[in-house]
């Protein structure tokens, strides 16, 4: 296959902003050696070769991609979807990991970037990661590195911080990625509310509400999915010290399909998932330099104190072992 590249060069002699930022997340992805050839559209040049071939092929926006197999040229005009078709493993990525205990003691042995490429390896799109915190945008940069195609999901319950929403639209851009948003079903919210108001969690437990703004969506989310990834880590709470880094999840499984669910993370403290944040200048939520360090939903977060345990800001007016709020529940 012969790929072309074409890039549009502006009248003051710059390359489009577009075609710069489609060329650096095709490099962070590892993808960038793939194009064979970039050929300039000049804007006020209709001759360029570029100009010429934007006539041929009808198309009207820059940068654009040409993948001509055996004579047969294909045109994409979205970088992403470019970027994922190469990305794309080439086998089918939902084999069966035969034994996953194995898999278990092989992954134990890895490192968390060297994990996350070996889930993408074999599950490729048909894996989403579950983002919402600092932990999941590690792990997004890390997928990004691994130079496969992955899937980003959010569940979106409809009461997250204005701050979050920024940081979520903020990765989005950063890594050239779409998170999918899953919002809870309307009605289940309307009842909610109609019978008990918006804040019924401080008066009898936060596990209705979760239930309806995000284990609902979640299992909705997981139909699609053969495996996810998660940024639970075992030293985050009472209730993660025994996360494995690659689980068989029984909770959100469908019907006769197994699901995997990965956290590669698992072993890492929250100081080595800081410094590999800073390290790797990973994007993060404006809310953490103002002492927030675990982050949910906005009732229902609180800063943390000095020495105060990370996830005491969660539901803190609850017992520090009922803390979870269903996503992560084992059966
Ligand atoms: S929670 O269960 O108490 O809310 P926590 O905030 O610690 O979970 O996050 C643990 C992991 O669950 C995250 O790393 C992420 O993978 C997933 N997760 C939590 N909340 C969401 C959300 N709103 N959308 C998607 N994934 C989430
Ligand atoms: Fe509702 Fe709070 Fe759970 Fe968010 S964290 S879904 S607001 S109970």
């Amino acid at each position: 296959m012969h790929i072309i590249m074409v890039k549009k060069r502006l009248a003051n002699g710059e390359a489009c902003p577009k075609c710069i930022q489609a060329e650096e997340m095709l490099r962070e992805r590892g993808l960038w050696d793939q194009i064979d050839e970039v050929v300039w559209a000049h804007e006020d040049d209709p001759e360029s070769p570029g100009m010429r071939l934007a006539a041929l092929h009808d198309v009207k926006l820059a940068p654009f991609f040409i993948l001509d197999a055996e004579g047969e040229p294909r045109v994409l005009t979205s970088a992403l979807r470019f970027a994922k078709e190469l990305s794309a493993p080439k086998a089918r990525a939902s084999e069966p990991l035969l034994d996953w205990s194995a898999a278990a003691s092989e992954l134990n042995q890895l490192t968390p970037p060297e994990i996350v490429r070996w889930a993408l390896q074999r599950f490729g799109t048909e894996l989403g990661i579950a983002f919402s915190g600092a932990e999941d945008v590690a792990l997004i940069h890390m997928a990004a590195k691994s130079g496969f195609g992955f899937r980003v999901f959010c569940l979106d319950t409809g009461r997250l911080h204005p701050e979050t929403y920024r940081f979520l639209e903020k990765v989005r851009l950063h890594y050239g990625v779409e998170v999918e948003m899953h919002f809870p079903d309307a009605v289940a919210v309307e009842n909610l509310v109609k019978n008990k108001g918006l804040f019924s969690f401080y008066e009898d437990g936060h596990q209705e509400c979760c239930g309806v703004r995000k284990v609902a969506p979640l299992r909705r989310a997981l139909s699609q999915y053969a495996a996810w990834m998660t940024g639970q880590r075992r030293d985050q709470s009472p209730t993660r010290t025994n996360v494995d880094v690659v689980e068989l999840d029984q909770t959100f499984s469908g019907k006769g399909q197994a699901l995997y669910k990965f956290n590669p993370l698992a072993a890492w403290s929250q100081a080595q998932v800081w410094s590999y944040i800073r390290e790797e200048e990973v994007p993060y939520n404006e809310l953490h330099d103002r002492g927030f360090i675990s982050i949910g939903c906005e009732p229902c977060t609180r800063a943390t104190r000095p020495g105060e345990h990370e996830r005491a800001g969660r539901w803190w007016w609850e017992e520090s072992t009922q803390r979870e709020c269903g996503l992560h529940v084992k059966h």
